[in-house]
Parts: C-alpha cells; sequence; structure tokens
C-alpha cells in the first residue's frame, strides 16, 4: 500500500459530481469523436484532462476576490501582483496578459527575428505554435533520458548542452539568441531540471551571449524536486529556490493557471537590464490583450493570483500535492501499468505505446488509450504523443514522437484518496481488456493544434 499523503487544508464546500454509465459514456465518447476534449464537463466524473485552470481556490483567495478593484487603469489589485511577482520571483518588470499563450505571443512576437532558432528543453504545444509563428525553428535540447518512459534519472527535465553547443555551431550565435527553459518540463512527463543545470547553462548562455527565458508555469513544483533531491537545497524555503531559479533568467511568462493557483491568467516578467523588451511587449498588450495594468485579468484575478503564487511555495502543500500525483502512480506502478518514471510533479504518464504494442502510432494510441479510460469509468485524461505533436510543417508527416502518453493530470487541492483509487481502478480495468482496443483514424484533423478540436472514428477491426 503506497504512503498516503496528508492534506494541509480540509473541505469547505463541495461541488456534486454526476455518476453515469459505460453505456452513456460511449455514447458521449463517439459524438465527442474519441477526442476527451469535446467531451461535455456534465459527462465526466473525475476530471483529469489538466491541472490548468482548475485549482481550488483557498478562502484567502476567495476572500481576495472581494477586494476586486476593477478600475480599467491603475487597479490596487495589479500593483499587489507586481508586489507578489517581485517578492517570490525576483522579477523587476510584470506585464499581465489573461494566460500563458497572451504572454508566448508577446514575447515572441517582440524577441524573435524569423529564422531565429530557439532551443527548448522539450516543446510545449502553444509554445512551439508561437515560436513558429513569429518565424522561429524550434530546436529540442532536453537530455535524452526525458524520451524514455523507462528512465529513472531524476532531472529529465534538464538542458543538454552538448545538444545547445551543436545548434550553435550549426546555426552561428546569431541565430541562436536565445533559449527557452521550463522548470518542470510539461510534456516530458512534469520532470525537474536540476540547480546545477540552470547555473551551468547560464554560464554557457553568458558567455555566448544567449539570452534565457523561462516558461515558470510550474515552478513551484519543480522547486519541490530540488528542495527534495539536489544536494544543499534540503534547508532551502520553497520561495528561495523558486528565486534562485528565476536568477538564472533574463525574463519569463507564466500560465498563471497551474503554479499561480487561480483559474484564469498569466504574465510576462523581466528583470532589470530587459527594459527595451520589456516595453516592447508592454505596448503590444493593448493591442492584444487589454490595459498594460490588467492584460485581460479582472482586477479580482489579479488579487487571487497575488495571494496564489504565495500559497504555492508553502512546502507541507507542495508535499501533499507531488504526494497525491505519487499515490496514483504507485498504485497503477504496482499492478505494472507501464508509466513514465520517475513520477513528476503534476500527473501520471501512462506509456501508450507499451500499455497498446498493438498498434502503430499513427493509429494514435495514446488518444485510444485516453477514449477507454473515460468509457470504462467516466476519468477524463488526455492524449500527449502523435496527435498532440503535430505535422512537421515541411514534410506534412505526423511527427511520431518518441513519447506516446496518456495524462493523467492531478487538479491543485481538488480531489481526495477516493479518488485517486477509483481512478486507478479504472485505468487497470481497461489494461486487463488492452488486447480487444482498436486503433483510430482521423474522422477531421485541423490545421493549428490539432489535438483541441479533432475527431477519429475507431479502424474497424479484421
Ligand atoms: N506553458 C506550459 C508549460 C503549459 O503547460 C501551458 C498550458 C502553457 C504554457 C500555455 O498556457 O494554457 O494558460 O495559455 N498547459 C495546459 C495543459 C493547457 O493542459 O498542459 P495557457
Amino acid at each position: 500500500m503506497p504512503r498516503c499523503f496528508p492534506e494541509p487544508y480540509k473541505i469547505k464546500m463541495v461541488e456534486p459530481l454526476q455518476v453515469t454509465t459505460k453505456e452513456y459514456r460511449q455514447r458521449c465518447l463517439e459524438e465527442a469523436g474519441y477526442n476527451t476534449f469535446l467531451l461535455a464537463s456534465k459527462d465526466v466524473f473525475i476530471d483529469l484532462l489538466t491541472d490548468s485552470g482548475t485549482s481550488a481556490m483557498s478562502d484567502v483567495q476567495w476572500a481576495g476576490l472581494m477586494r476586486g478593484d476593477e478600475a480599467y487603469a491603475g487597479s490596487r489589485n495589479f500593483y499587489n501582483l507586481c508586489e507578489a511577482v517581485q517578492e517570490v520571483l525576483g522579477y523587476a518588470h510584470v506585464v499581465p496578459t489573461h494566460q500563458g499563450r497572451g504572454a508566448e505571443h508577446l514575447f515572441f512576437q517582440n524577441f524573435l527575428r524569423a529564422g531565429d532558432v530557439v532551443p527548448m528543453n522539450m516543446y510545449f504545444t502553444t509554445t512551439r505554435q508561437h515560436a513558429e509563428l513569429a518565424g522561429g525553428l524550434f530546436q529540442d535540447v532536453i537530455v535524452d533520458e526525458a524520451h524514455d518512459p523507462a528512465s529513472r534519472f531524476p532531472w529529465k527535465g534538464n538542458v543538454d548542452l552538448e545538444k545547445l553547443r551543436a545548434l550553435v555551431a550549426k546555426y552561428g550565435a546569431d541565430r541562436v539568441r536565445m533559449v527557452s527553459v521550463a522548470p518542470n518540463v510539461n510534456m516530458a512527463g512534469g520532470q525537474p531540471c536540476s540547480m546545477a543545470n540552470l547555473k551551468e547553462l547560464r554560464s554557457y548562455c553568458k558567455q555566448n551571449g544567449i539570452r534565457i527565458f523561462m516558461d515558470i508555469t510550474r515552478i513551484a513544483e519543480n522547486a519541490h524536486f530540488i528542495k527534495e533531491r539536489e544536494e544543499g537545497y534540503a534547508q532551502w524555503s520553497i520561495k528561495d529556490i523558486v528565486r534562485e531559479i528565476c536568477a538564472h533568467s533574463d525574463g519569463a511568462w507564466m500560465s498563471a493557471k497551474k503554479d499561480g493557483l487561480v483559474n484564469i491568467g498569466g504574465f510576462l516578467a523581466f528583470h532589470k537590464g530587459q527594459e527595451d523588451l520589456f516595453e516592447q511587449c508592454r505596448s503590444m498588450v493593448v493591442v492584444y490583450e487589454g490595459l498594460h495594468t490588467y492584460g485581460g485579468m479582472a482586477g479580482r484575478d489579479m488579487e487571487a493570483l497575488a495571494i496564489g503564487l504565495r500559497e504555492v511555495c508553502q512546502a507541507d502543500y507542495l508535499a501533499a500535492r507531488v504526494g497525491q500525483v505519487r499515490f496514483l502512480h504507485e498504485l497503477l506502478d504496482e499492478e505494472k501499468v507501464p508509466l513514465v518514471h520517475p513520477c513528476g510533479g503534476h500527473g501520471v504518464f501512462l506509456n501508450a505505446r507499451e500499455f497498446l504494442p498493438h498498434l502503430d502510432q499513427d493509429q494514435y494510441p495514446a488518444q485510444m488509450l485516453a477514449a477507454q479510460i473515460y468509457a470504462e469509468g467516466g476519468v477524463r485524461s488526455m492524449e500527449r504523443g502523435n496527435v498532440s505533436a503535430g505535422r512537421d510543417p515541411e514534410t506534412g508527416q505526423n511527427r511520431r514522437p518518441r513519447l506516446e502518453l496518456v495524462r493523467l493530470t492531478i487538479p491543485r487541492r481538488v480531489y481526495t484518496q477516493t479518488h485517486m483509487e477509483y481512478t486507478a481502478e479504472s485505468v487497470i480495468d481497461v489494461f486487463r481488456r488492452r488486447e480487444k482496443v482498436p486503433g483510430l483514424a482521423f474522422a477531421y484533423e485541423p490545421a493549428m493544434l490539432r489535438f483541441f478540436q479533432a475527431q477519429f472514428a475507431p479502424i474497424p477491426q479484421e
């Protein structure tokens, strides 16, 4: 029996859930074209689609909503947010946005020049799309271990400096003007970067005039792993680790819907010395998001975020948060369900290639596995494989990434231990009948970020 994870909070309000039958769910699945993004939330029992915007806020955050100052310009909540960003992350300048991809859009449009190479530690869907829309050429510089679900390497988020050096040698330093680093890599399974790696990267980039911009969407979870695993950090506070991570960058963007512990919001932030870029982004924010003192967020949302940024750095919260994810991971591992190891920060990732070895990757095994888990128990998860990776813009072929995963993403402070046990049972029930699961073919394929709206049909079995 895996160790439990006592939550340092209790329940004050409940939201009832609808229990449905397998037959009903099968009909829902067919109507949704086997895409879990197209299911109605009312038809889902346990929603592990994403940890994005799904957090439960604390009573202090709800009280903060009542202190919303909805002035068009200069809301007091904006200044509170800037103070929290400065205190927790150490950045001097903030441009608020409606969510993470709004920040990515402003950043890449203002920083990139057509033809620039954009090295990242793996990719995130919207980040890569915005880099490409701004004329950038994405290049993956994550360590090889990150592409191997079985590798137990503790720092699968690390940047491989040899890969970066090779890019600089190939394209020249004038085309590699930045590196984008995500501390805690979503697509690799919620895997952290070590502080040692960030330091080494910073020193290499300084020597070569390359700027570092971070995607700090799940930075507190990365800080938790550093505190737990990296020598010398056990006695540090999470806040100090978080600031130290940010100190190795020139600026960052955040989807506050994750480690901001809020339901909507995001921002760009810059250290001193980046005033030119900050001013360019601040001038563009008014075109796409809103005035530079709200950027698409309501005053009350900025207040909740200012509070959330501080709450997420509480060590006992993070221990329970990551402990809950690990609990589910251990339940599935005990039954030999193929998983990404080690367990990450925000979810449990199933290795669909091994789960459904009889399917070719172009029959979208992870897409079908997510569909089957929904039909089985009403648990909604998400494909993170060939469908999410999309097509190569040059060849038009599926990218066929090495990782073909289903993500069971755990919302923060929302579900209980029993919900984790029920989820494990649903996955294990599909595992027992895995040989009979057919593949999928596209019925409708959108041109951009296809995984959100695509529809599929099962391939008839002989
Ligand atoms: N960066 C990372 C690492 C993300 O995980 C996300 C969103 C974004 C940027 C974009 O932020 O959604 O606020 O516009 N991830 C969600 C997910 C959608 O389910 O993983 P956004």
